[in-house]
């Protein structure tokens, strides 16, 4: 049994490095199961990728297929490609594939295409409702192909029922995301901001601000900055600049000496950061989900969510994108009267674990 596990972007390293894990505690079992783990290259600078695999002791890619960046089409055709070629010289049995970036969409595409070969979406399921979002296509087209979702929700389990899955390929597993957290929540680390920033527990704020939505326009992100730095009243906020962010934050019109910038942080000092924050301001899907099971607030910035779960049971408020709306939830913020949220079903640490002998009982693994 040959499983292929597909990684191309920060968020995808977080998810798979349980899988791997799991995988591997069964090898020591003596269940024969083989895997190549498949970095596509989509993601490439050191911190956006060589650190995650440090930190979260993900073993080395067997193959790296090198994309790199480029326009949607690009990149999914670089990755198409170059996966292509993999599983012609040597098919798998299963392609795991995670999460909702473009390299997940596109591996599972060309194993598909190669020899009708299994697809196994990890997170599948998940709808923001929102088509003008690359990840929604992303989402969209993979379920459409996948064999066997393993999911984080029961609303993600409603929403495949709807487009006809059948419930045998359903598996309410939980969160791997959150497999990593619970992993690496001792390990922790005080990132150097901190004594340089000289913050203090509870008395910061963390912004992550990368979604074409947000970014890409100079006006839309002047606006969102200037009302977060107004409505923080003095407070210190520390931004960790996404690469795509870092390239327009320079042509700004904005005094943002009240901002502490920063590079793109590894794993375990993001964390930490998150972790003793106040409060974070995102437009991410993934750390609404950290946010929730830290108990941290945490305020949107987008109209919709995939992730409908870290509002309803957890610590997350959609914001929306309008500016408008960011002073009133400072205000309810500083108030004290942010809500406590809870732990949504099944994101225990176990997630990894129940996938693999999910995958073992399928293909009759013995
Ligand atoms: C991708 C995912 C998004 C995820 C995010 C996490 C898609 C469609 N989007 O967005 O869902 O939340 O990753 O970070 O897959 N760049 C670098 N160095 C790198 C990688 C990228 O400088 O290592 C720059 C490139 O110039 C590129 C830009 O960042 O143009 C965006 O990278 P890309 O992979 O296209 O998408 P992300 O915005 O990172």
């Amino acid at each position: 049994m040959l499983i292929d596990i597909i990684a191309g972007a920060r968020p995808n390293f977080i998810k798979i490095a349980p899988i791997t894990h799991a995988i591997m505690a069964k090898q020591n079992e003596g269940v024969p199961i083989e895997f190549r783990l498949v970095h596509t290259g989509q993601h490439y600078d050191k911190k956006m990728s060589h650190d995650f695999f440090e930190q979260l002791n993900i073993p080395t890619p067997h193959y790296n297929l090198e994309a790199g960046s480029g326009t949607q089409a690009e990149q999914t055709g670089k990755i198409m490609v170059g996966y292509e070629k993999l599983l012609m010289e040597r098919p798998c049995d299963l392609c795991i594939v995670v999460g909702d970036v473009t390299s997940t969409m596109a591996c599972s595409i060309a194993a598909k295409k190669v020899n009708n070969i299994k697809v196994a979406h990890v997170e599948g399921g998940i709808r923001s409702g929102d088509w003008t979002m690359p990840e929604e296509i992303n989402r969209i087209v993979t379920d459409a192909i996948t064999d066997y979702f393993f999911t984080t929700s029961e609303t993600a389990n409603a929403n495949l029922r709807k487009t006809g899955v059948a419930d045998d390929r359903i598996f309410f597993v939980g969160n791997t995301m959150i497999d990593t957290l619970f992993k690496q929540l001792p390990r922790l680390t005080k990132p150097p901001i901190w004594d340089s920033a000289a913050l203090k527990d509870k008395e910061y704020l963390v912004l992550t601000l990368h979604r074409p939505a947000n970014v890409d326009d100079k006006d839309k992100l002047e606006a969102l900055l200037g009302q977060i730095i107004e409505s923080a009243n003095g407070m210190a906020i520390v931004f960790p600049v996404h690469p795509r962010t870092a390239k327009m934050l320079s042509s700004l019109n904005l005094d943002l000496s009240t901002i502490h910038l920063a590079e793109p942080m590894p794993y375990l000092e993001f964390n930490y950061l998150v972790q003793h924050a106040k409060a974070v301001v995102t437009d991410s899907g993934g750390i609404t989900e950290e946010t929730t099971v830290m108990r941290v607030p945490c305020m949107t910035l987008r109209d919709n969510t995939e992730r409908p779960e870290t509002c309803t049971v957890g610590t997350n408020e959609l914001l929306g994108t309008n500016p408008d709306a960011i002073a009133p939830a400072f205000k309810k913020l500083f108030a004290g009267e942010w809500k406590k949220g809870a732990i949504p079903e099944m994101w225990d640490g176990k997630t990894a674990e129940r996938i693999v002998n999910q995958i073992i009982q399928l293909f009759n693994i013995k």
